[in-house]
């Protein structure tokens, strides 16, 4: 969704604006704009337009030059997706330049309160509140006519600020949405991803809620909304800039596809602890004893996390006998949960930033909950409120739908459920084989890989198909669920998951030959149970594509994958069907690394 850049400093700071927004064209956005100005006074200048980046720098006059700038990409919410409501947003005098992402929840009200004194709005959003409030404060210096503004707004915020009259400076405040600040050699950046920041410094320092920054070219300092100081040693992003370019791939979800056996290999490295048969995870913050005494898991997460939250219950379950479920935190958080003292409860996200999933945690610990979270993006906003947890190291995910991440965060949850296991009843030679399974996972993704020709011919037979049925049983259903949502974002065939066991119950009158299925056939206790599934699909003229461990009779096409240990197949399983999602949608001509209608990070409601 909506992204924010900014830079203080000597160089010319348009194009660096541009590739910023560049940069952070992968959360999902409709429109974009700019403001700068220069050291000597020479006012703010701006330029906004619907669409992509691409078009905003097609009309950026030749002599906009300047050495301070904010830059935003907008994702509409109040008001639809126009130049004028694309932010920045100008006071009438053309002084206070504001870039703002959240949403202002009581904007209704203030912009009434405003309108009543005479102000007239240039667009309809909630954003161009805070400008106008900005302007209208009487305070003597731009920090505090940020704060003026602030005291009154009730929602959610990242902003960046510029004034014309206080042109050695931005302003920076938060709450709710990532603010980071860039430390660079006599200049500064602003960015609400780190994405926009690596391609010139590593350095960062991530504000926390009810933050603010005052950044000028060769210094920053951070404060409280209230004005105390507070201390911000920068720390070193890892994530290289080059994560951010396709090397080599036509898309970024093939290269992030690719990029499975070493993300896997990535979570993995130092936890597994040989002697004991089990991991170290050191940031959970849950001793032994603690551990002991959990009486039950539940994993809150959204889309696709959600789906390897589902994964990541049924491993627990299997391996520590800990009764888990997982939830979507859309649902959760509606439904006035009860919030039990003995649950340890478990927020999924790969960018720690999807609203529904830090508002459900918010509240867990505002009822005394403890929340580990297992989040991909470091020093998110649901790592940093969760009590702790695991990073799932699978890297940048750029393309909107998410495929590697998936991965790394089922291996992540075999890793704790591991863990509670040991801590638990899990033998140590039932530890042992989970550890040999795990370490034999990335050549039996790069095996899978492998198997690409095959499955984008399936795919160019698929890609004409209405509307596709996935199903699977207990380890296999979340899996089919996961393959049906990558294959509709991407290709835009509709597609349902079902537990394979619910055919008869329903989903069966739907079969037909113009229907094809597709279904998760492991070799493990259920083998027969499923095979009967493909006989009655078979039985009605269904297309059937198996994902197996060995050839399916019934099936029209099996993809055979390798097998692991019986909890550990889903984690294979999924690969070959995002590579399925994958060719069918390059077969249809489809935009795969930005499907319509979705972004990368849902940060509002
Ligand atoms: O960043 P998160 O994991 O919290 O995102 C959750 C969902 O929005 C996300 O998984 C979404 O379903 C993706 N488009 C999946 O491909």
């Amino acid at each position: 969704m909506c992204g924010i850049v900014g830079y203080i400093g000597k160089r010319d700071v348009a194009p660096l604006l541009l590739e910023g927004l560049q940069r952070l064209e992968y959360r999902g956005y409709d429109s974009a704009g700019v403001v700068i100005t220069g050291p000597k006074a020479t006012g703010l200048k701006m330029v906004k337009a619907k669409g992509r980046v691409r078009d905003l720098e097609a009309k950026v006059p030749k002599r906009f030059t300047g050495t301070t700038g904010i830059a935003h990409t907008r994702w509409a919410t109040h008001g639809a997706p126009s130049d004028v409501n694309s932010h920045p947003h100008l006071d009438p005098e053309n002084k206070v330049a504001v870039v703002h992402n959240g949403i202002v929840d009581n904007a209704q009200e203030l912009r009434a309160k405003l309108e009543a004194d005479g102000v007239v709005f240039a667009s309809e959003t909630d954003t161009e509140v805070i400008t106008h409030l900005i302007a209208r404060s009487e305070a003597d210096t731009l920090e505090q006519k940020v704060r003026d503004a602030l005291k009154v707004i009730e929602g959610t915020y990242g902003i960046a600020v510029m004034h014309a009259d206080f042109n050695d400076r931005i302003v920076v405040a938060r709450n709710g949405s990532p603010v980071i600040l860039g430390i660079g050699e006599k200049e500064m950046l602003v960015a609400s991803d780190v994405a926009a920041l690596i391609a010139h410094t590593r350095q960062v320092v991530t504000l926390d809620d009810g933050e603010m920054a005052t950044l000028k070219a060769d210094d920053f300092r951070t404060y409280t909304t209230s004005g105390a100081s507070t201390t911000a040693t920068p720390e070193t992003v890892e994530w290289e800039a080059a994560s951010y370019d396709m090397g080599g791939h036509d898309t970024f979800m093939h290269k992030e596809i690719s990029e499975q056996p070493d993300a896997v290999d990535r979570v993995l490295r130092g936890r597994i602890d040989d002697r004991f048969s089990t991991v170290h995870l050191g940031g959970l913050n849950l001793d032994p004893r603690e551990a002991r005494t959990i009486r039950r898991i539940k994993i809150l997460g959204c889309g696709t996390s959600y789906h390897a939250g589902l994964i990541g219950a049924g491993l627990i379950e299997s391996m520590a006998r800990i009764p888990a479920d997982a939830e979507p935190a859309s649902e959760f958080r509606y439904r006035n949960p009860v919030v039990d003292p003995d649950t340890l409860y478990i927020a999924v996200s790969q960018s720690g930033e999807t609203y529904d999933v830090l508002a459900a945690v918010q509240e867990l610990k505002r009822k005394g909950a403890r929340v580990l979270g297992v989040v991909n993006v470091v020093g998110s906003a649901i790592a940093r409120e969760a009590d702790g947890g695991m990073y799932v190291h699978a890297g940048p995910e750029v393309c909107v739908v998410s495929t590697k991440c998936f991965t790394n965060t089922v291996t992540a949850f075999a890793l704790l459920a591991l863990h509670l296991g040991r801590v638990r009843d899990l033998s140590v030679t039932d530890g042992k084989r989970i550890i040999e399974g795990l370490r034999k996972l990335p050549a039996q993704i790069e095996e899978i890989l492998k198997t690409e020709e095959q499955i984008k011919e399936i795919a160019a037979e698929y890609a004409g198909a209405q509307s596709m049925m996935f199903i699977g049983r207990v380890r296999g259903y979340p899996v089919a669920l996961e393959a049906s949502l990558k294959l509709k974002e991407i290709s835009y065939i509709h597609a349902e998951a079902y537990p394979a066991s619910e055919l008869k119950h329903g989903p069966l009158a739907l079969i037909e030959p113009a229907l094809p299925t597709v279904a998760i056939v492991p070799d493990d206790d259920l083998l027969e149970k499923n095979r009967a599934a493909l006989e009655e699909i078979k039985a009605r003229s269904g297309r059937i594509l198996a994902v197996a461990h060995q050839e399916q009779a019934k099936a029209d096409h099996t993809i055979v994958v390798p097998k692991n240990e019986d909890e550990l197949d889903p984690i294979l399983m999924g690969i070959p069907l995002q590579l399925l999602a994958y060719h069918t949608a390059l077969a249809m001509g489809r935009d795969i690394d930005k499907p319509r209608n979705l972004a990368k990070s849902v940060t509002v409601e």
